[in-house]
């Protein structure tokens, strides 16, 4: 069979090229189509079907054994002989889910060796998931108003509690209402100055925090083991939990400065929303199954962690609206205050108590990861952690902590980070982006309401982009043109804070808790190992598969170390 490059494809040449049987092990020996041309073509031959871009359907009818789109069109004829279909499509479909959808997308671009795919979901949701700069440029720079809303799904909704906080809310003047008061004034320059002695309480926080550890295991251990995951995500949260509520804890805290089981029960229901928000729950491409049935199980699972955090975190809201009202707090110090007395637009409790379950969420999953496989692959190479080291020595000196005014000179320890976003980002996947009204980018039709997600795997480990994409080399992002690295990703040719519209407002913050957590534990002690480091990814996340554990030891003189 011929395969014309300028011509269009038909579903017949489709059926022919899906059954050769290098095509299904992915091995590509057919026709050399260059992918634009491929989504191209299933766009038009869908459109001409009047039925939109679906564009991996036929393949999955002739070829590979993957159930989604198939599953769709027997819905769509559904007869009431099918009922025994549709029993064992509902069974594929949680298989399916079961497994991480984000490694089945990367295997099935893998496959068609396309840069930008099409997977129809339900009867009318089209996921589109983009792994080049040049095509993510084009959503988030070219048509980055058009592609400013969010989804309207349920575990959006559930934590936004009907879409009032920012990150989760679609287009509309919800959104513009919250983004505006984060972006000028909770996360503005001023703010970010106004809440340094909090976060450098927990800083330091951070600091006895370990050296009460080791002090625990000294007749055990030269030095004391210490998970590294436990203490970057704690004090990501608990930096958050500072400046929102003034506090550290919820609960009285445990002996050895550790940390309370109510901030434990805290943490674990934040990673849990985390884990189920925009994580292709079933009943968000078949609307009519919600509230009737959850197949999947991440409805119930998102409640319970909502309930978890509501639980610690409402009551305290509660009295503090209480106090402003009866005139017994009259000084703001801190982002709760800052909350209540906001003015123009005034904001209720619920939008409060709805923004700061998303402020919390926002701010412990990418710092703590960072952080964490920045350690495991510097320990890994001592040569990097030497490095950085050596920088802090140099920047800051042995007499004194490293503080925020240092942060900006650490460049070394900065490109370590941004090596970490790029190559292992804590979500896979950036959170959707969704066109307000049809549109064509780069000569592909995105039909209005389509999920638009740029992977950020895909992006950080692009090989055209990237050399040697999956060696981890800081030194990549020290160019002599930079001077200054800087974590944020305005190119695209990564995702850390994205850009645009919807792109992160808390550049500043996100930036400075990271680089501070790295920074203290790489200054404050050395680190080394019982073992070597595993630096296999988990089965479900691309976290670290085995949690961290290293052994620290005080490199600074005693009394530079704070006491809680
Ligand atoms: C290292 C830390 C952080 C990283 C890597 C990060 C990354 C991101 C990314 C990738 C997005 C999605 C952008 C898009 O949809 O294109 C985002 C959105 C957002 N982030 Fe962050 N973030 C961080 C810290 C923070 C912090 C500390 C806050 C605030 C306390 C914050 C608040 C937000 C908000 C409100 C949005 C949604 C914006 C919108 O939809 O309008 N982030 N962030």
């Amino acid at each position: 069979m011929e395969y014309s490059m300028t011509g269009r494809f038909t579903i017949e040449d489709y059926r022919y090229y899906s059954r050769q049987p290098s095509f299904k092990e992915g091995k590509d020996n057919g026709p050399k189509l260059k992918t634009r041309e491929k989504v191209n073509i299933d766009l038009n031959v869908e459109l001409e079907n009047g039925k939109g871009c679906s564009f991996v359907w036929m393949h999955l009818v002739e070829g590979f054994k993957l159930p989604s789109v198939y599953i769709i069109r027997l819905f769509n004829k559904y007869t009431s002989k099918q009922v025994g279909v549709m029993i064992q499509i509902l069974n594929e479909m949680r298989l399916l889910l079961k497994q991480p959808i984000f490694k089945w997308i990367e295997k099935l671009m893998e496959n068609f060796k396309t840069p930008i795919l099409c997977i129809q979901l339900g009867p009318s949701t089209h996921v589109i998931i983009v792994t080049t700069p040049e095509l993510a440029c084009e959503f988030l720079h070219k048509q980055d108003e058009i592609f400013m809303s969010r989804p309207e799904i349920l575990s959006a909704e559930l934590v936004s509690d009907g879409y009032l906080s920012a990150i989760l809310a679609p287009f509309g003047d919800q959104w513009r209402k919250m983004r505006k008061v984060l972006h000028e004034h909770l996360l503005s320059s001023q703010s970010h100055r106004w809440l340094e002695p909090k976060r450098n309480e927990e800083a330091n926080h951070l600091l006895s925090y370990i050296c009460n550890q080791i002090a625990k295991q000294e007749n055990v251990v030269d030095g004391g083991l210490i998970n590294i995951r436990i203490v970057s995500r704690h004090f990501c949260a608990n930096v958050m939990t500072k400046i929102v509520f003034g506090t550290r804890l919820f609960g009285d805290g445990m002996e050895a400065g550790g940390s309370a089981e109510e901030e434990g029960a805290h943490l674990t229901a934040l990673f849990t929303i985390l884990k189920y928000l925009y994580a292709f729950c079933i009943t968000d491409y078949f609307p009519w199954l919600r509230g009737k049935i959850d197949i999947d199980g991440h409805e119930k699972k998102t409640r319970k962690a909502l309930e978890i955090i509501r639980k610690y975190q409402d009551p305290l809201i509660d009295e503090r609206i209480r106090m402003w009202k009866k005139g017994a707090r009259t000084e703001t110090s801190d982002l709760l205050d800052a909350l209540i007395t906001h003015e123009n637009p005034k904001l209720t409790p619920n939008e409060i108590k709805s923004q700061i379950v998303e402020l919390m969420i926002a701010t412990i999953d990418n710092p703590s990861n960072a952080v964490e496989w920045a350690m495991a692959e510097m320990i890994n190479q001592p040569v990097l952690l030497e490095r950085a080291v050596k920088e802090l020595d140099c920047v800051v000196g042995r007499n004194r902590l490293v503080e925020e005014r240092d942060l900006p000179q650490l460049n070394y320890l900065k490109a370590c980070i941004k090596e970490c976003f790029r190559l292992h980002p804590f979500a896979p996947l950036n959170p959707p982006h969704v066109p307000i009204k049809d549109t064509t980018v780069a000569g592909y039709l995105i039909p209005k309401g389509s999920h638009v997600m740029l992977s950020r795997r895909g992006l950080g480990r692009n090989p055209d982009v990237w050399e040697d994409p999956l060696r981890f080399d800081p030194e990549r992002h020290l160019t002599w043109e930079e001077s200054r690295v800087v974590l944020s990703d305005d190119d695209l040719t990564m995702i850390s804070f994205s850009t645009g519209k919807r792109g992160c407002p808390g550049v500043v913050l996100g930036s400075t808790i990271t680089t501070m957590l790295l920074a203290r534990m790489v200054q404050g002690f050395s680190w080394g190992l019982l073992c070597k480091v595993d630096l296999a990814e988990g089965n479900d996340d691309p976290c670290l598969a085995k949690p961290l554990v290293a052994v620290a030891k005080p490199r600074l003189p005693n009394h530079l170390y704070p006491e809680d």
